[in-house]
């Protein structure tokens, strides 16, 4: 009998894209693009979004704008800021939570207080804060080694660590497991809520009705944060205070005004950095270990990368390993490209005038969205495909360097820029090298993530992966 013909090798397949929303065909139907937003901000979107320069809708006679091109939105967010504040609801949404921390006041309340923080930040350096950023690393090795290997929710676990490291660096003490329990699970609910509660705002529903359905969780943060500062203001006079965060925030002075952070405002701040220091990283640490594990390869690099910074020594990385770490920093960086912590930014015009070539009234709502921009078809190539080569100077085009220059910013952009980008690509190198160095990580059958837009970027169904202890060499 013949044999059967041999098939003819197949060629090898392109790796898919990793998991993301796809969005929705374009709908002029505004009521159902926001009713499809209560579930995610996502739902907001339309195809076309991610192909024009500007995109425009009008919800109950008020103009929303999306502004996707990069001088377009450098305009915005650098050269005219005083003509495009940070919008009122971003201080309705967080205000249960941060009261009048400084993410999301205008004009020379913010000046004063980002006069401050920069001085706190200068004090508590990097270098410094590594210690505690490796305690709470530390504590998270030794989780995954008492769970053993198989099904981990990787998200569940990257907010652990990076709450504890924020706690750490802020109060000098690790956050405890019941603490963690209830300020978390707090804060989640916290988030699902105010996702639903800013569409149903754009929806003209009142502010202060919302606003309380908002208040229960952020209680529970809010009062146990004022509890731990009021305990180091207690503290007997001559005990010698520890060097962290909340003691750099305590002694900061404006040179302005001479002024420090009263207690109040100390209690927001506070809540602001716990707030914006932890749940940006969880999210963009939770990404990246789900990249990791669909991509072997990206991962096997960046194992080599880590064992030859760390010339086969038996330590925990140290600050200046950092440095020898260019592709564990690339593929952080297309994790930010792809899934931006922060999707979107709002602006209020506080003036009449012109938006590229289209008016832009006074009181218009003025979106800006690394989501968009940095899966936009005009601004990268390839955008949906995840390769950390784009960012890596030896590997990247001159167009890809130019777009990670202008269509890059899941940090922001110009004075409002977020103050603690370096603090996360640290802590994000430190707990990655961390990571494979010790486990292998792989994807877990039959799961995929369910990402939602809220006020961060996160799964509703976590991240699971399956981890495998490798040996040590
Ligand atoms: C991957 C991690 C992070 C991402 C993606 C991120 C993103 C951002 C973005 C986009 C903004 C500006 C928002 C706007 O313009 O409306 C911002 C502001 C801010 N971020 Fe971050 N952030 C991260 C980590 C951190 C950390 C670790 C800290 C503190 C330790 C921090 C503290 C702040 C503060 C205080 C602001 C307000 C700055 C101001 O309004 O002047 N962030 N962040």
């Amino acid at each position: 009998m013949a044999e059967p013909p041999m098939a003819p090798p197949q060629p090898p397949q392109p790796p898919q894209p990793p998991v993301y929303p796809r969005p929705e065909p374009y709908t002029a139907n505004v009521l159902r693009r926001l009713r499809r937003g209560l579930r995610s901000w996502f739902g907001l979107l339309n195809e076309w979004d991610f192909r024009v320069p500007l995109g425009r809708i009008d919800v109950l006679g008020r103009p929303l704008f999306l502004v996707s091109d990069p001088p377009l939105v450098r305009q915005l967010l650098v050269d005219q800021v005083d003509r495009f504040p940070k919008h009122p609801f971003t201080l309705w949404l967080l205000e249960p939570l941060i009261g009048r921390g400084i993410f999301s006041v205008n004009g020379a309340e913010w000046a004063r207080q980002r006069r401050l923080l920069d001085q706190a930040f200068q004090v508590a350096q990097l270098r410094q804060v590594l210690p505690q950023m490796q305690g709470a690393i530390q504590a998270l090795v030794q989780r995954l080694e008492l769970a053993g290997e198989g099904s981990v929710d990787i998200e569940a676990e990257m907010t652990l660590v990076t709450a504890d490291v924020i706690v750490r660096t802020i109060l000098s003490r690790p956050l405890e497991a019941a603490e963690a329990a209830d300020i978390l699970r707090s804060f989640q609910r916290y988030q699902q809520r105010a996702g639903q509660a800013l569409v149903l705002r754009l929806l003209q529903l009142p502010g202060a009705l919302l606003q309380r359905y908002l208040a229960g969780h952020a209680g529970t943060i809010r009062g146990w944060i004022a509890a731990v500062i009021e305990e180091r203001l207690a503290a007997p006079a001559g005990s010698e205070p520890p060097r962290d965060l909340l003691q750099a925030l305590l002694e900061a002075q404006d040179p302005e005004t001479g002024s420090n952070f009263s207690a109040q405002e100390l209690v927001d701040q506070v809540c602001t950095l716990f707030l914006a220091g932890h749940e940006t990283s969880a999210s963009a640490l939770g990404m990246a270990c789900y990249l990791l594990a669909q991509f072997p390869e990206a991962q096997q690099r960046l194992r080599l990368e880590v064992q030859a910074a760390l010339a086969g020594q038996e330590r925990p990385l140290e600050f200046d390993d950092l440095r020898r770490l260019p592709y564990g920093t690339a593929l952080f960086n297309e994790t930010l490209r792809l899934y931006p912590p922060l999707s979107f930014f709002i602006r209020e015009a506080a003036a009449d005038g012109a938006l590229g070539k289209s008016r832009c009234p006074l009181g218009a709502l003025v979106a800006i969205s690394p989501w968009v921009i940095q899966r936009h078809e005009q601004h990268w190539s390839d955008p949906q495909a995840f390769r950390p080569e784009r960012f890596l100077a030896e590997c990247a085009t001159a167009q890809e360097r130019a777009w990670a220059r202008d269509a890059w910013l899941p940090f922001g952009l110009g004075p409002r820029k977020c103050p603690g980008a370096a603090f996360a690509l640290q802590e994000a190198l430190l707990v990655l090298a961390e990571l494979v160095r010790r486990q292998r990580l792989l994807p877990e059958p039959g799961h995929s993530p369910d990402l939602v837009g809220r006020l961060t970027l996160r799964s509703r169904n976590g991240i699971r992966l399956r981890l495998e202890r490798l040996s040590r060499s």
